[in-house]
């Protein structure tokens, strides 16, 4: 018999692709994609994505708590992954209930569908989830202590000051350290406390159930694929389309702020591991490359591989709500319990996002 695995959000960047290495690794699954086909992802009157005819394809909104009520009753999935999600750190300062609708909400939504109408086959339910949730992240200082950067206020930043304040007993000096789930959450903005609230609604919601939930803590995904409309989320994409529309790149603060970017098919093998790996209840994962690097670095990256001028940009010294200063993620746990490690370089992967950037603005 075939095993049901449902995804929400699943004609998405990262989502589409694990459509497709959910039909190579799990053969005998049918697989259920449920997405709203957003416009400011997918534009206008988007049309279905192109997936093979054994995939079921629905189109229809995660906050509609009735229609996704019977489509898990049809579905009956053994297998959950959680992706639909607003998604734009800046952008959630000025939506916050449609954030909470869709982020907190849609999230309820789903796990009444599933202990309702499941059927009670329901076995794991693999959210992904986001290293927003460390906000500013982890410092080590030179006594080697652990502590969470402090969130930076527009103040300071006005002065161009981009530092991270650190509790008072921080012994100096103090760098930058991979986060890992040992670090107590500090959200730094709407985005990021609707992720957290996702995953602490899965888990407690799992108690008692025959179902449990696995999060998976993304760091920056990049790659072919990301959206080109969003203007609220992808870095990479973003600079990519500026860059072959031939614009200059506004890089905020002082071009060093500092990313963990982990490509997307890298973080497909994540999600789909971790739908295969016997967990821990709630078993939490870091997934990221494991190396930061600055946002002016990755753009000189970006204008090599699309033979634009290496000063294709501007050191603007903006800066946005919310924006932390320094993401590296710590992925001893995900090596260590879904045998995960990232395959694609930096090198590798920014070359394969522009060449096809470049096809999509041929
Ligand atoms: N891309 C990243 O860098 C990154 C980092 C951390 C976490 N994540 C998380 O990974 C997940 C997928 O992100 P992505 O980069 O593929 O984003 P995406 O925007 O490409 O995909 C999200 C999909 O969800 C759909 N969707 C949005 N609202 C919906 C709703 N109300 N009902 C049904 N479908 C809806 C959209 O149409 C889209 O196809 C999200 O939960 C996001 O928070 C992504």
């Amino acid at each position: 018999m075939l095993r049901n695995i449902f995804i929400t959000g699943g004609a998405g960047f990262i989502g589409s692709r694990l459509v497709f290495a959910l039909l190579k690794n799990e053969p005998n699954s049918r697989i259920w994609v449920l997405d709203n086909l957003h416009p400011q992802v997918h534009g206008e009157n988007a049309k279905p994505p192109f997936f093979p005819n054994e995939v079921i394809f629905i189109e229809g909104d995660i906050t509609d708590k009735y229609f996704l009520k019977k489509v898990v009753a049809q579905a009956r999935p053994e297998l959950v992954f959680h992706l639909a999600a607003e998604t734009g750190t800046g952008q959630s300062y000025g939506e916050v209930s449609r954030y909470c609708d869709v982020n907190v909400m849609g999230t309820a939504n789903l796990i009444e569908s599933i202990r309702e109408e499941g059927g009670g086959v329901t076995k794991k339910i693999v959210l992904s989830a986001s290293r927003a949730i460390y906000g500013e992240g982890a410092y080590r200082d030179k006594c080697g202590k652990i502590f969470t950067g402090l969130p930076r206020t527009t103040e300071f930043m006005a002065k161009g000051d981009f530092s991270v304040p650190l509790p008072d007993d921080a012994q100096h000096p103090v760098s930058p350290h991979p986060s890992n789930t040992s670090l107590a959450p500090a959200p730094a903005s709407i985005y990021a406390s609707t992720k957290l609230m996702q995953e602490l609604l899965l888990k407690q919601s799992g108690e008692g159930c025959t179902w449990n939930t696995t999060i998976l803590r993304f760091q920056n995904v990049y790659g072919p694929g990301q959206s080109l409309l969003n203007p609220y989320t992808g870095v990479l994409s973003i600079f990519a389309k500026q860059l072959l529309e031939g614009k200059k790149l506004d890089i905020y603060e002082d071009g060093l702020i500092a990313r963990d970017f982990v490509y997307v098919d890298d973080v497909v093998n994540s999600l789909v591991k971790a739908g295969q790996a016997d967990l821990n209840r709630g078993a939490t994962m870091d997934i990221g490359s494991g190396k930061a690097v600055t946002i002016l670095e990755v753009a000189r990256l970006l204008m090599k591989f699309l033979e634009c001028s290496d000063e294709s940009y501007t050191i603007t010294g903006q800066f946005r709500a919310g924006d932390i200063r320094h993401a590296c993620a710590d992925i001893s746990a995900a090596a260590q319990n879904l045998d995960w490690r990232p395959q694609i370089d930096l090198e590798t992967g920014i070359a394969q996002l522009s060449n096809w950037a470049r096809t999509e603005f041929k």
